[in-house]
């Protein structure tokens, strides 16, 4: 088979470490794939940044051009535009995409399911939600079966390390937020891990995918963990309860509840154990009960296991046919305050 022309936009964290494996792994993904996978550029802002073991020739800032000669498009950039738009004109030109881009998705997700459906290519997202843990596939396909009631995790790594060392050190949150900065869990500007945004964007994507109906972001309810005070953490604990931010996703008669705050968990839930950056998350079927997903939520290298992950499915159906699955066949279930749930 003629080898499978990848474009990927974005070389930060992330997509340095996906060409870094695109090329180190590249006889191990043309196996699986069934066709050698050939990055054809990488997209980025600026050439004259030097990129970690990415070929500086590859380094384009024409990413319209790039995306229009690709076969798999993808997508570790982060942020709405210009992601959006380059992923609708991949789309329309024919190539398959992955992307981690949870803002995007959380913001316009039906846009992009759509097209993809309409132009009959692959639109794969693994590395949005937590990282390196296979959770939209099973939530996507392997539970397409049965009926997810309830969706409940631990889903932003650096306010879980921040509540850690809070309890741990009995530091105040300013403190610990310096401390996942130093470390570099946290974002110079840790707004939207400290104020459940991230959360709130992974909560909206896996509730839309786990119950088929859409979640505007603007109807999750968010509290971060901007008011939760190195008292509150110490008394959690002399009652047997650990302080997680967790999202929680619903689905009842009464419609789809989704929602991101502070909340007591008691120390022997397994919830209580995820320590530090790492990410867990509960789903609860009818048929299946409960199962639980563990792993790192963030970070270089897990992110880009997903990513690669994704990329050999797209390009096995290129190779073979056949489609990954289709979001835009929704039922609009109500969605419910958080105070109803
Ligand atoms: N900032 C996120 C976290 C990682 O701390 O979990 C990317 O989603």
């Amino acid at each position: 088979d003629p080898a499978l022309r990848v474009a990927l936009l974005g070389a930060g964290v992330v997509g340095s470490q996906v060409a870094r494996l695109l090329t180190s792994q590249r006889d191990d993904l043309a196996a699986r794939a069934g066709a050698a996978l050939e990055l054809v550029g990488v997209a980025v802002r600026d050439v004259s940044v030097p990129r970690d073991g990415v070929d500086p020739a590859l380094l384009t800032t024409d990413a319209e051009g790039l995306v229009e000669r690709a076969d798999l498009v993808v997508e570790v950039m982060g942020g709405i535009e210009p992601a959006r738009s380059l992923l609708l004109r991949a789309i329309a030109a024919g190539a398959s995409v992955v992307t981690a881009n949870k803002a995007l998705l959380a913001e316009d997700g039906p846009t992009l399911y759509a097209a993809a459906d309409d132009a009959g290519v692959d639109l794969y997202f693994e590395a949005a939600v937590a990282g390196a843990i296979p959770l939209v596939r099973p939530v996507r396909e392997s539970l397409a079966g049965d009926r997810i009631r309830r969706v409940l995790g631990v889903v932003n790594g650096t306010t879980n390390y921040v509540l850690d060392q809070m309890a741990t050190e009995g530091l105040d949150l300013d403190q610990a937020v310096k401390q996942a900065q130093a470390l570099g869990y946290a974002e110079a500007d840790p707004t939207a891990d400290v104020e459940g945004f991230d959360a709130a964007a992974k909560a909206a994507i896996l509730a839309s995918l786990a119950f088929h109906t859409r979640v505007p972001l603007e109807q999750v309810h968010r509290e971060g963990i901007t008011a939760v005070t190195a008292d509150d953490v110490a008394w959690a604990a002399r009652t047997g309860h650990v302080v997680k931010l967790l999202a929680i996703a619903e689905s009842t008669d009464a419609g789809v509840s989704v929602r991101v705050h502070p909340a007591l968990v008691p120390t022997s839930h397994p919830l209580a154990g995820v320590h530090g950056a790492f990410n867990a998350v509960f789903v609860e079927a009818e048929a299946a009960g409960e199962l639980m997903f563990y792993g790192r939520g963030a970070g270089g290298a897990p992110t880009a296991s997903a990513v690669l992950g994704d990329l050999v499915s797209a390009a096995r159906h290129r190779v073979l046919g056949g489609r990954g699955p289709v979001e835009s066949s929704y039922a609009d279930l109500p969605l419910l305050p958080a105070s109803a749930a």
